[in-house]
């Protein structure tokens, strides 16, 4: 008997199990198309939505990519999430040299939140808004939008949003996954917003695991404590490496318990939607990333360079399928 795909599993027990995409495999690689199409019930570009690919110039937008992964997204029937519409990092090339004023600032970003989140007004499930705007000591990170518009610049963003789009609105974040210094003050951000009736609907949690860290349990209470506050919870990049110096001689099994752990915890405390930071080892962001290889082990996913499942993803059905 031909196993059931992990999506039908997720789709019966109505949780979503993702992955984000890259378009060019998307387009040129079967095995990663038929993978995406059949396993995951949620997708994300995993960059073609942020500012520098969309953003060719000042005043122009290229949506080739971003629409070829959210069209995929639709016409397969899956949950997807936007990603992202304010964020410090992968500004457009020509951003550095623009000599602008504050009030340009606050017109460029409030017009490109407009379009871009109008534009997927009907495909688009749920947008990381902002990104990682909180630095690892829990202070606002100064960013050219924090400095522009001040620390107003992350209301202003969900209230544009909310004006294009229906979609749930989500302050996404690393490091922020389990009960920490940095989580505590993103809490204090986002129940100050609340307060201020901000429309932010959920926090999204990264999740870039390394070895058994960060502790499931204290993920999970982290997610009821941002639940108890109004908001939903999602994990939204999951992949799982370990330092070089420090692989254990079962890698491949540490990872799956690791898996299985966190999909646990967190479907017991109300989080249902777990996307993985792409489909395939073969191509996570980790084996391109500045100190790999002498930090991470860059297998991190529920599939392997062949596009086989791992272990991870045995231990990922067993637990949708519990
Ligand atoms: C990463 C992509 O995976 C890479 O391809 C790109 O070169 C850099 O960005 N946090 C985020 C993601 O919110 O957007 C990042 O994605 C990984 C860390």
């Amino acid at each position: 008997m031909v196993d059931q795909p992990l999506r039908e599993i997720a789709d019966e027990r109505d949780v979503r199990i993702g992955a984000a995409l890259a378009p060019g495999s998307l387009r040129s690689d079967p095995s990663y198309w038929k993978r995406a199409k059949d396993e995951f019930n949620a997708v994300t570009p995993e960059n073609a939505l942020k500012m520098g690919p969309l953003r060719p110039s000042p005043k122009t937008y290229d949506f080739t990519d971003a629409d070829a992964i959210v069209n995929f997204g639709a016409a397969h029937d899956k949950y997807v999430r936007g990603h992202t519409l304010v964020w410090h990092n992968q500004k457009p090339d020509w951003f550095e040299a623009w000599e602008h004023t504050d009030d340009q600032i606050r017109t460029f970003l409030r017009d490109h939140i407009h379009t871009v989140a109008g534009r997927y007004r009907a495909k688009i499930d749920a947008w990381d808004v902002v990104n990682e705007a909180v630095a690892d000591d829990g202070t606002l990170r100064e960013t050219v939008w924090s400095e522009a518009l001040g620390e107003e610049y992350l209301d202003l963003a969900f209230e544009w949003a909310s004006e294009a789009t229906d979609a749930d609105l989500y302050y996404n974040d690393y490091g922020a996954d389990a009960v920490n210094e940095k989580s505590d003050a993103i809490y204090d951000l986002l129940e100050g917003m609340l307060d201020r009736g901000v429309p932010v609907d959920g926090v999204g949690l990264q999740l870039h695991a390394l070895g058994d860290h960060p502790d499931p349990e204290s993920i999970a209470e982290n997610i009821e404590r941002f639940r108890e506050l109004g908001l939903d919870v999602q994990i939204t990049e999951m992949d799982v490496a370990f330092h070089r110096g420090e692989v254990p001689d079962d890698p491949l099994e540490v990872q799956a318990d690791y898996y299985r752990d966190v999909f646990e915890a967190c479907l017991d405390a109300g989080c249902e939607t777990i996307v993985t930071w792409g489909v395939a080892d073969a191509s996570t962001w980790l084996r391109g990333f500045a100190d790999f290889p002498e930090r991470y082990t860059g297998d991190p996913l529920l599939f392997d360079e062949r596009y086989d499942p791992k272990p991870a993803y045995d231990a990922v059905r067993a637990v949708l399928e519990d």
